[in-house]
């Protein structure tokens, strides 16, 4: 690709450029400038994001109110409805008004911030009796917190493994678990999404190592299940060590919302669990459960446990809270999962191509870039708020919306959601649908 000649005098002038056909641009094609100044993105980048700016209006949308299940947002400067199909709000405990009580008290008797590393002078009361509850919650015997999920998730993977171990991770891996294996440098071996023989192959290659098999609960493009029991048989073969992100399963899966684990029956089987407050908890932070052994070790060597500011106290009250309701009151996850079942059957009906996803994350497949952020626009300005998902998110032929439902979402909302999607979608994918040239 033509890179560095965008505007005239190309030396090939059949190449594409990012002027005449920025849509072959990705942003992969900037990851390296030939610039000698570290603040200097590559031209062709900020020449891109000029022409291109009208797609990525699209991107850090502006909320004006909560992230609920119909909220408004800044679109064209002006509020606009839209029907949200873009929160990981999932059980709706973001707005929840008891969620919202007990912030308000914490905030009360415990101000805002913890202002400090939990190791120094960051902890309060309120984070020990969230530890506690999580370790009970999971059948753990620790549990530790992080001020994000993808700092948990850093901080776990590169505070255990080193320079000798292998990270053994399925190739749809969340860049926070890849990231934990560049942390610790260890070595990074993929294995194909889900496919246990391509996982017995990759511990093969490393026999006599020290190894971690890295797989998610839920996986947060595609929205289908980590197959987690036929994956786990093969570790055990190897004896290898299991680590399950359950960042979009924790509080929304299994009869007691103890994620993707308690979903297919493997609790036991596995040493240490990680997920994030910031989905179905709805608030912010992340954590590991596992043996009080293995976490007062890693207490010490995760770097953003150790050297980064401690959960609010307003915000680890509300997660408390958050879940209190999520265990006590299953029914949010029956209405969950009946809504994600509705809209999926629906979408299916409608012929709109949702991949692999099995769960309330559906992506909906356009495969096509430009088409994808005109379709983006046309999906938001009819009142309908989907996420764009491009390459290298995805696979080029993979380009699509993804879309969450929540268990907040009423009929009405997803019936107007599905109108909404069938107007604009649908008429463009009925040739292909139905073979009409
Ligand atoms: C699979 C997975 N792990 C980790 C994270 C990081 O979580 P957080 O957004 O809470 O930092 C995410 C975020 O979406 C995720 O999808």
């Amino acid at each position: 690709m033509d890179l560095d000649n965008g505007t005239s005098g190309s030396q090939n002038d059949a190449a594409p450029t990012v002027e005449n056909d920025p849509g072959k641009f990705s942003l992969s094609d900037f990851l390296v400038g030939d610039s000698k100044d570290p603040l200097k993105p590559p031209p062709a980048f900020t020449r891109w994001h000029h022409v291109g700016e009208w797609a990525i209006e699209l991107y850090e949308p502006q909320l004006l109110g909560p992230a609920e299940a119909r909220t408004t947002l800044n679109y064209n400067g002006k509020p606009h409805p839209v029907i949200n199909l873009c929160s990981y709000n999932y059980l709706g405990l973001a707005n929840h008004p008891e969620v919202i009580a007990a912030a308000h008290e914490a905030l009360r008797t415990h101000g805002l911030g913890a202002c400090g590393s939990p190791m120094l002078s960051g902890m309060t009361d309120l984070h020990r009796e969230l530890e506690r509850k999580m370790a009970e919650f999971l059948g753990y015997e620790d549990a530790m917190l992080f001020n994000s999920g993808f700092g948990g998730a850093l901080g776990t993977i590169s505070g255990l493994l080193r320079k000798t171990d292998v990270a053994v991770m399925d190739n749809r891996s969340h860049l926070s678990l890849r990231d934990g294996a560049v942390l610790a440098r260890t070595r990074s071996e993929r294995f194909e999404h889900n496919d246990p023989e391509s996982l017995d192959a990759a511990l093969s290659r490393h026999k006599g190592k020290r190894h971690l098999v890295i797989v998610e609960g839920i996986y947060s493009m595609d929205g289908d299940f980590g197959e987690l029991a036929a994956l786990m048989d093969v570790a055990d073969a190897h004896e290898a060590q299991v680590f399950v992100d359950e960042a979009h399963s924790m509080l929304a899966c299994g009869a007691h919302g103890r994620g993707a684990v308690e979903h297919f029956g493997v609790e036991k089987r596995i040493r240490i669990l990680y997920g994030t407050f910031s989905k179905a908890f709805g608030a912010l932070g992340g954590f590991v459960a596992g043996a009080k052994e293995t976490l007062d070790y890693l207490r010490f060597y995760s770097h953003p446990y150790v050297y980064s500011c401690a959960l609010p106290p307003v915000v680890v009250a509300a997660i408390l809270k958050a879940l209190e309701l999520g265990t006590s009151q299953p029914e949010l996850r029956t209405r969950l999962w009946e809504n994600a079942d509705y809209f999926h059957k629906q979408l299916t009906e409608l012929g709109i191509d949702t991949g692999n996803s099995t769960t309330y994350i559906m992506p909906l497949v356009i495969g096509d870039r430009e088409r994808m952020y005109r379709l983006g626009h046309e999906l938001r300005h009819r009142g309908l708020w989907v996420a764009p998902v491009d390459y290298p998110a995805v696979p080029q032929d993979k380009i699509c919306f993804r879309a969450c439902v929540t268990a907040n979402h009423t009929r009405a909302d997803l019936d107007e959601a599905l109108n909404i999607l069938s107007d604009t979608l649908v008429p463009a994918h009925l040739p292909q649908m139905q073979g009409v040239p």
